[in-house]
């Protein structure tokens, strides 16, 4: 056997050539640490994207973060916790519906240690941003066994305690957000748990047909990405936490409006119609008053339309692009200010995205467009055509506009003006954030998209209408370092405002969910576990 050995051993040593051998081996080894990388769950540039620096120190910083967030779960689900907490959710506070609901503990006792042994079990994979992170089973399971309000109570619960600052996420800017860890915690549970239920009742063309073109085309994006969404729509009505009322206020407008008639009441009474046969068809609404019920109306008329139903107008979440807190129709922080988006080529949402270079953007501020509302005359009447910083105009002239487009004018101008028009709300706030302009709103009252979430004071001008005539002081009062922050930021939050034709996390599909998702959360009640 050992003579064996020996002859093998002298084979090799004087028969191969040492080099071949050497070159045998790197081959095999390059090729085994290939597989092996193809083979991660995560991609290889997690391991040395910027905001962690030593590979050892971030899977274990990982680890611990989330092992501290399963230990948190594990101790909303305790027995001793679950018996104190009688949450009480109360859709509406004022007095119609007043449900209170007691989670009962409904699994048996576990010991601490097994508790433990479920929790380590479950990280075994270091955990990515992009697949959705998964819960101990147990806690999967006394979720399943929630009715869909004892859930969000849950969640709602879990969010409020959100106070990791060291769960970083590459995907997130934290400066666009008011709170960026409450928002991922949000979002997080979203991904989770969210359910909408879309009432199928209802024709075209003013049900369930996206209209995806124009300044009011994000009804219809929405509508299309939710009908086709797989994740969160649910058959099942009992287990939805939002029902989805699939109508387009722009359609809406299209078929019944009769032109130059001034009368939106035609309008009104259809959508009451519809909604009072929901209500007798089915149980939901009556069951909520409509308060967890939703609609997406970006045409401007969106609010008035609603008026001739009472609990429509004033229990039922509404994403509107007509924002406008002074008409007590949208009431902010349970109504979604939803993003205007110019859409030409539904084909290419993202057609001319980008602008140049601050250095390349030699005029301080731009507008044109048509004289309409209360903001632009006196817009125009100080600042029209007059200053050569200032490039105001009406509808742009052709001696401008041969000369250099609309789009370009807004990726070579350091601030875009976006006074109101008839109403508070403009297309021309994403399109500053597409054309990478500095947004300049002018129109008192109005709610900034997606407020909710985001920090508009980190990416854009908020001029009160009153200081029309100071505006150019206002803008050059601005140091230019500010500036440039803001104008980095609204780079960083483009992705937030586009619409994907397969949506993509944190896209302005996702957006507009959550803050639907987080108006929802905010009308549960859950009172502190003494009272
Ligand atoms: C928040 O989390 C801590 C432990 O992480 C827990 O003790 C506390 O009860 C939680 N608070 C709420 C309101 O859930
Ligand atoms: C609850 O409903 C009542 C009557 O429908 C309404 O007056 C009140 O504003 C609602 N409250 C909330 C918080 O939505
Ligand atoms: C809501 O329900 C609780 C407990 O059932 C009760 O004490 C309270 O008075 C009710 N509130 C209203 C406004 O009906
Ligand atoms: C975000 O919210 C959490 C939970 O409410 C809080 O603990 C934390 O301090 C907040 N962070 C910031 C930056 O305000
Ligand atoms: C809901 O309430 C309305 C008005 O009170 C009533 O006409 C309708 O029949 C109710 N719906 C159901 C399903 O009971
Ligand atoms: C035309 O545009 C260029 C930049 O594209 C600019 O330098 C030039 O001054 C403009 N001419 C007029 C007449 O506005």
């Amino acid at each position: 056997m050992s003579r064996l050995l020996r002859r093998i051993v002298a084979i090799l040593m004087f028969r191969i050539d040492c080099r071949k051998l050497f070159l045998v081996c790197a081959v095999l080894t390059i090729g085994s640490i290939l597989i092996q990388i193809s083979s991660l769950p995560y991609p290889l540039t997690e391991w040395i994207s910027p905001p962690h620096s030593a590979i050892a120190s971030n899977k274990h910083l990982n680890t611990a973060v989330h092992l501290d967030k399963i230990h948190s779960l594990a101790v909303l689900v305790q027995p001793e916790t679950v018996q104190d907490a009688t949450v009480v959710v109360s859709l509406n506070s004022s007095a119609k519906q007043n449900q209170s609901v007691v989670i009962s503990k409904k699994e048996g006792r576990v010991s601490q240690r097994r508790r433990e042994r479920n929790g380590v079990k479950s990280i075994t994979p270091p955990s990515s941003p992009y697949i959705i992170k998964k819960l101990p089973r147990r806690v999967e399971r006394y979720l399943s066994s929630l009715t869909p309000d004892e859930a969000l109570a849950f969640a709602k619960r879990d969010i409020e305690n959100a106070s990791l600052s060291s769960d970083d996420d590459p995907e997130l800017y934290a400066p666009l957000f008011r709170n960026v860890s409450t928002f991922k915690r949000s979002y997080e549970w979203m991904e989770r748990m969210l359910k909408v239920y879309i009432y199928q009742d209802g024709h075209p063309p003013i049900f369930h047909q996206p209209y995806l073109t124009g300044i009011y085309s994000s009804e219809g994006w929405f509508m299309k990405l939710m009908e086709e969404n797989r994740q969160f729509v649910t058959k099942d009505p009992e287990k939805a936490h939002l029902f989805y009322l699939p109508y387009s206020a722009h359609q809406l407008r299209m078929a019944l409006y009769v032109p130059n008639s001034h009368n939106l009441r035609p309008l009104s009474i259809f959508l009451r119609d519809y909604v009072n046969m929901l209500a007798a068809k089915y149980p939901f609404w009556n069951r909520t008053h409509g308060s967890d019920h939703f609609l997406v109306a970006c045409h401007d008329w969106g609010p008035y339309t609603l008026k001739e139903h009472e609990e429509l107008i004033r229990n039922t979440i509404k994403a509107l692009c007509n924002a406008d807190a002074s008409e007590w129709i949208f009431i902010p922080r349970k109504d979604v200010s939803l993003p205007e988006t110019t859409i030409r080529n539904p084909k290419r949402p993202h057609r001319n995205l980008g602008g140049k270079r601050v250095s390349q953007r030699p005029i301080l501020a731009f507008f044109a467009g048509r004289r309409h509302g209360r903001v632009r005359p006196t817009l125009l009447k100080y600042w029209g055509d007059k200053d050569d910083d200032m490039r105001i105009y009406g509808p742009l002239p052709n001696r401008v506009s041969r000369n250099m487009s609309y789009p370009q004018h807004m990726k070579s101008s350091k601030y875009c003006i976006c006074p109101m028009g008839f109403e508070v709300n403009s297309p021309r706030i994403v399109e500053a954030i597409y054309y990478e302009c500095v947004p300049v709103i002018i129109a008192d009252h109005f709610v900034p998209p997606l407020s909710e979430v985001l920090n508009w004071d980190a990416f854009s001008v908020i001029v009160a209408e009153k200081d029309i005539p100071k505006l150019k002081e206002i803008l050059l009062a601005i140091p230019l370092r500010k500036y440039l922050i803001m104008q980095a930021n609204i780079k960083k939050l483009q992705k937030h405002f586009l619409w994907n034709a397969k949506p993509v996390r944190y896209d302005l599909f996702h957006m507009i969910l959550h803050s639907l998702w987080s108006s929802r959360l905010n009308r549960i009640q859950i009172p502190q576990p003494s009272s």
